[in-house]
């Protein structure tokens, strides 16, 4: 006796079976049923499981659907024409109003159904139960007036920009370090933006647009920029994110630094002024750097080289380097959010070298390029804004008060603290206790109040609070 698979689990029931025989038939049926209803519920199990993973396979194999939709919405105006009406428009409505061949109007409500599904068009029955639909905050983003985020919409899903994923299989089979964007197009996603002058024009419209939005928080960010007198935005493109800069704090002059193809012919005012040069060979000094949306664009060695000449154009006292970018933080940011910020990461794997980064990553360059310290304010959506501050190099002969407190604090997460006095070697000067005061005058050894932690103290920065350390 046992079920159709033969399974030891059923052999086990039955033999567990009461040996009287009244009894014995009894248990029987009800060791039939019992088994049966458990096959199923495995079985049933079994299948759903495979099921729900199908559905989940095909939802993420047709995601380029909810893409593509978005795009051809953008194509057909369809939230300007949302927006225009100013209250909710019909099925009939709009199908009307769209620029279509007759014969594709009855696929509009197909088209409009997904969207309305993934959250980008609210709809309700109005009237002789029609359907009707009204833009969402989502939606809104694409309509004509600013912030419009189409233009950025149209040049990510630029045939020139989906090509190459078909070759990212292929990418990770062979040694070659270009991005599969050159491999796909013979050149630099840079060098193709220059070449290909509609591509440059969306291109730049789109980066200008996504600036726009900082108009939304620069205002908020007044501790960032106050006590700035001069400040350089590097890849600052046709210069959006600089004149709102200006337009917020006045007695800051800007420049922006671009390739020559972006920034040709751009107008300069009083504030403002272009220049067209290469980041690689040298920034302009000022008070402050801006990077907007640049690191990410490019590798960790790249970045270290722009950081480092970043580093001598600004002030060692006072000065900064201010980054906008994509900080991953699967930890604390909900699910949404981090699944943007990975489709960015690969992206920028696919276009050019560059990565997005965990703050880890980040302080991992700046340390290595020169600073000691950062603030970072997660304003933007995907993005966060970082200050990074360089290292304050003492005179031999000044002092600085300490809290050991913080010393003890950093302590935890790093190895040595840094004092840089330039031209003296590290000599042990005496040891104090964690939780006093102190006056660093020279260079110095520390020890905790741990005793198998001593802290040699050769680097030290002060920030505006007081209270900034360094860890090399
Ligand atoms: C992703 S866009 C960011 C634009 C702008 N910062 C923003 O957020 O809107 C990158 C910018 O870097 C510029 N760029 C690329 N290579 C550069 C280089 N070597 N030196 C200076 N700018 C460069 C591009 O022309 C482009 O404007």
């Amino acid at each position: 006796m046992s079920c159709s698979n033969n399974c030891l689990w059923c052999a086990r029931l039955w033999v567990q079976l009461p040996r009287d025989t009244g009894r014995r038939s009894l248990g029987l049926k009800t060791f039939l049923s019992l088994s049966s209803s458990i096959i199923d519920l495995l079985q049933g199990k079994e299948s759903n499981e495979l099921f729900q993973a199908q559905s989940h396979l095909y939802k993420h194999m047709l995601s380029f659907i909810s893409s593509m939709s978005i795009k051809s919405a953008v194509q057909l105006s369809i939230p300007d024409i949302i927006n225009n009406d100013g209250q909710p428009i019909t099925l009939s409505e709009l199908a009307s109003a769209l620029d279509i061949h007759p014969t594709k109007a009855g696929f509009i409500h197909r088209l409009m159904c997904l969207l309305v599904h993934h959250g980008f068009f609210n709809s309700a029955k109005i009237g002789h139960d029609e359907e009707a639909y009204d833009l969402t905050p989502s939606s809104r983003l694409l309509k004509d007036k600013i912030p419009s985020l189409s233009p950025f919409v149209m040049s990510l899903l630029d045939p020139a920009l989906i090509t190459p994923w078909h070759l990212l299989g292929n990418w990770f089979q062979k040694e070659e370090k270009m991005p599969p964007f050159e491999s796909a197009h013979g050149m630099s996603f840079w060098a193709y933006v220059n070449k290909n002058s509609d591509f440059n024009n969306h291109f730049n419209q789109a980066m200008a647009i996504d600036s726009g939005m900082m108009n939304l928080v620069v205002k908020d960010c007044k501790p960032v920029f106050e006590g700035l007198s001069s400040l350089v935005d590097v890849g600052g493109g046709t210069g959006t994110i600089s004149k709102i800069i200006i337009e917020t704090f006045p007695h800051i002059k800007c420049t922006v630094l671009d390739l020559p193809h972006v920034v040709a012919n751009l107008p300069a005012t009083e504030n403002l002024k272009f220049i067209g040069g290469d980041m690689f060979q040298g920034i302009p000094s000022a008070d402050a750097i801006l990077l907007k949306l640049m690191l990410h664009c490019w590798s960790d060695e790249e970045c270290l080289k722009v950081l480092k000449i970043c580093r001598v154009a600004i002030p060692s006292n006072g000065g900064k380097v201010i980054i906008t970018d994509i900080v991953i933080n699967k930890d604390k940011d909900d699910p949404e959010l981090t699944e943007g910020k990975l489709y960015f990461d690969l992206l920028m794997m696919i276009l050019v070298t560059g990565r997005e980064r965990s703050e880890k990553d980040w302080e991992k360059l700046f340390l290595e390029a020169g600073f000691s310290h950062y603030k970072i304010t997660p304003l933007f959506g995907l993005r966060s804004l970082i200050e990074v501050f360089p290292r304050k190099q003492l005179s031999s002969n000044e002092s600085v008060h300490l809290r050991t407190s913080l010393i003890s604090m950093v302590a935890r997460n790093s190895m040595q603290l840094f004092v840089f006095l330039p031209g003296l070697h590290p000599k042990l000067m005496n040891k104090m206790q964690i939780g006093s005061d102190k006056t660093i005058k020279n260079n110095e050894y520390i020890e905790s109040a741990d005793e198998n932690e001593v802290f040699a103290i050769t680097q030290i920065t002060v920030t505006d609070c007081g209270c900034g350390w360094a860890s090399n």
